[in-house]
């Protein structure tokens, strides 16, 4: 007798504009990103970065390939960043050519029967920005908002979603992480190193800095940044992504509703009216009194050292569908490692939950892998593999993996 595998088990149809999309961000793969805060860092001596981000995976020049690659895998989606230290690379500068790189992207997107999908800010902001203080100064939210009204006018009416920022709860969701919090001191110290090399005073740089500072001036820039897009687009769908783990509380621990408290509660409020919030899931978090614990002995991990551990975006999903009351769109989920197999059975075994989710009522509109090409993994930058697409780092070839055309099969026949 065979059994049917999993996937081809009983499948469930999906809503017929339900989003089936890869993602990257600006400065983990368009390359040599020079006006940006992680150049800055990752070129302080000494620095917390493998390697600095160098040609990253030319993307500026490599986009349409990129996006090719997205098509021929049968998604229908593709995520891109647009790149604020491009745009803006002295403060009040902006550059028309950079806004039109951006619109021809969109555009050549579309050409390509692909729905562009476009991240506003990914945790890199102009290096002037950072020197400013960054998200810790109030009066710094209106730069923000000029840059999202110039870049709305700029991309043009052919793209039907964005997000505001990616993660802002990030920041605060490392602090309960042991390794993290061991490189405080470090972060303290190239934060200073950064502000000398940029001659000023401070330099306030994505995630290194005060989160209880940043996190409200960061949730008022959301809300006025909408308002800012949406007096240029007022159809477009519009929100911000979180990074969600499955918190999970250690048993005997109490440190659990507070993580939740400082992580994500603020965030929850903050998106409370959005057209959709995204979910950004790669494993659970296991809470013990004032800090998550090290994934238990013996369990199989990825190369960034997390629990293999897709089921979490079920769990996920259904918590902050019932937190928020807003449709989901998976905006990233994925997993770092070298053997594509194994990248196959995370996507199966987040789909399954996924799709048990829908089965219950949960409103699901997307699932946005993470990430196409192998990037710069900021602090790991090359060392970690999450692409469905794999990239030569001297030639920047791109090669195809069995992970993306398996990801494709669910999105061509949109079930799961
Ligand atoms: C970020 C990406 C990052 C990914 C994998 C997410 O937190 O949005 O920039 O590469 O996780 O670590």
């Amino acid at each position: 007798m065979t059994l049917a595998s999993p996937a081809l088990a009983a499948r469930r149809k999906l809503r017929p504009d339900f989003l089936w999309g890869a993602a990257t961000a600006a400065h983990q793969v368009e390359g040599n990103n020079v006006n940006s805060d992680s150049w800055v860092m990752e070129h302080l001596t000494p620095n917390s970065f493998a390697a600095p981000s160098g040609d990253a995976c030319d993307s500026y020049h490599r986009w349409r390939e990129d996006m090719a690659l997205v098509k021929q895998m049968g998604l229908n989606c593709y995520r891109f960043g647009i790149e604020w230290s491009r745009i803006e690379p002295e403060q009040g500068e902006y550059s028309n050519a950079e806004l039109d790189h951006y619109r021809r992207m969109v555009d050549g997107c579309v050409e390509l029967g692909l729905k562009p999908f476009i991240t506003y800010s990914h945790f890199t902001v102009p290096r002037w920005f950072a020197a400013r203080g960054g998200w810790e100064e109030q009066a710094n939210v209106d730069h923000f908002l000029r840059f999202c009204e110039r870049a709305a006018k700029a991309l043009g009416p052919n793209y039907g979603h964005g997000l505001t920022f990616n993660e802002p709860n990030l920041a605060a969701q490392l602090s309960w992480q042991p390794g993290f919090r061991a490189t405080m001191p470090y972060f303290v110290q190239a934060s200073a190193a950064a502000a000398k090399a940029v001659g000023s005073d401070r330099f306030s740089s994505t995630p290194i800095f005060d989160v209880r500072r940043a996190g409200p001036i960061q949730a008022e820039a959301h809300r006025r940044a909408i308002e800012a897009i949406k007096s240029v687009r007022p159809d477009l769908k519009l929100g911000l992504s979180l990074s969600v783990a499955d918190e999970q509380s250690a048993p005997g621990a109490n440190g659990l509703q507070r993580k939740i408290e400082e992580v994500y509660a603020p965030w929850f409020d903050a998106v409370a009216k959005d057209d959709f919030v995204g979910v950004q899931t790669y494993g659970r978090a296991v809470v013990g009194n004032d800090i998550d614990l090290p994934p238990a002995p013996g369990v199989e991990r990825t190369q960034t050292e997390m629990e293999f551990y897709p089921q979490a975006l079920e769990a996920t999903i259904r918590w902050v569908s019932k937190a928020t009351k807003r449709p989901i769109i998976v905006t990233e989920n994925g997993v770092a490692t070298a053997d594509d197999g194994r990248r196959i059975a995370y996507i199966d075994g987040a789909l399954a939950g996924l799709s048990r989710a829908i089965a219950d009522g949960v409103d699901v509109r997307g699932y946005i892998h993470w990430s196409l090409l192998d990037n710069f993994e900021w602090n790991r930058a090359y060392t970690a593999q999450f692409g469905l697409v794999a990239v030569d780092r001297k030639s920047f070839r791109r090669t195809l993996k069995p992970s993306g055309l398996h990801l494709g099969r669910y999105a061509r026949d949109n079930s799961i």
